[in-house]
């Protein structure tokens, strides 16, 4: 447990799902979707969610430093904390519900399956269909007392300069990082185009899940678990210098992905019950039946 943060730093957003509802405005679906957008943008303006989210972000970009990433690291990637089949993470999971906004939320389950169906509805691969179905397993760290900020939220380099293409980089001149001179530069620690797997990202559900399914799924699945949430690449492509051309190859997929992850909310949720058979099959096909967390 975190005891060094307050509950307000800790939980500065009502729910973890701010932070997806505010990546939908900040980037719209184009043209279809529009009228939706229009809507999302009136919330948007309400002054108390901006609030919330902007202290999010700032809160998550004092404190995401190159330190804190590797003593996550430290404390997570031992995977020593739980043991759960994989059933019981999805309900697991499914305790973090959301209620201070009981309009606009699925529950975790149902955005999960509204990624996977329409995934699937679009004729690609099963391991892709799996991947839309669990790439958001990794927020079980917030059931492990984590800060929101360091489970959800853009993610971003550490060990280098801070993108100025990141949402609120201004907030970035709180974190110690910011200072410091060996990671400051635009390569950092880094060598050019060294390539991601080199790169330490800041830490969240994409990294965690990553590293709990590596040696499970195809490289393509893998790169859309691990760099979804990474916008200031796949959306504005602001460390092209650090990639490499496999990742350029890669960062195709999370292409293709990060459209299901944000606009597959449909009207009618999931049937649950009707589609669970087929996932039990396809999750027993590449997963071993127990996770470690
Ligand atoms: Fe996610
Ligand atoms: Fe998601």
């Amino acid at each position: 447990m975190n005891k060094q943060f307050t509950d307000k730093e800790s939980a500065p957003l009502g729910n973890i799902e701010e932070w997806e509802d505010d990546l939908k405005i900040r980037y719209p679906k184009p043209k279809s979707e529009q009228a939706k957008a229009k809507d999302d943008y009136r919330n948007y303006h309400d002054s108390e969610r901006v609030d919330t989210v902007r202290d999010f972000y700032r809160l998550n970009h004092h404190y995401q430093t190159y330190d804190f990433v590797t003593k996550k690291e430290q404390e997570f990637l031992k995977f020593d904390k739980k043991e759960m089949p994989f059933w019981e993470a999805i309900d697991y999971l499914n305790t973090l519900v959301d209620d201070s906004d009981p309009d606009t939320s699925l529950d975790q389950l149902q955005h999960l399956l509204q990624t996977s169906e329409a995934i699937r509805a679009d004729g690609h691969p099963d391991w892709f269909v799996l991947t839309g179905f669990i790439h958001d397993m990794g927020k079980v760290l917030c059931l492990f007392g984590e800060p929101q900020w360091a489970v959800v939220g853009d993610t971003f380099p550490v060990g280098c300069k801070h993108s100025d293409k990141i949402v609120y980089p201004e907030f970035f001149e709180g974190n110690p990082d910011y200072e410091d001179e060996r990671y400051n530069t635009k390569y950092g620690i880094y060598e050019p185009n060294t390539g991601l797997d080199n790169v330490k990202m800041s830490w969240g559900h994409d990294e965690y899940l990553y590293q709990m399914t590596k040696n499970y799924l195809p490289e393509p699945a893998l790169y859309m678990i691990r760099y979804h949430s990474f916008y200031a690449q796949h959306r504005e492509g602001a460390y092209d210098h650090l990639l490499n051309d496999h990742d350029r190859e890669m960062f195709k997929w999370v292409d293709k992905f990060n459209p299901y992850d944000l606009y597959s909310k449909v009207p009618v949720p999931p049937d649950v019950k009707a589609l669970r058979p087929y996932y039990e099959d396809l999750v027993a096909k590449y997963l071993p039946d127990t996770l470690k967390f």
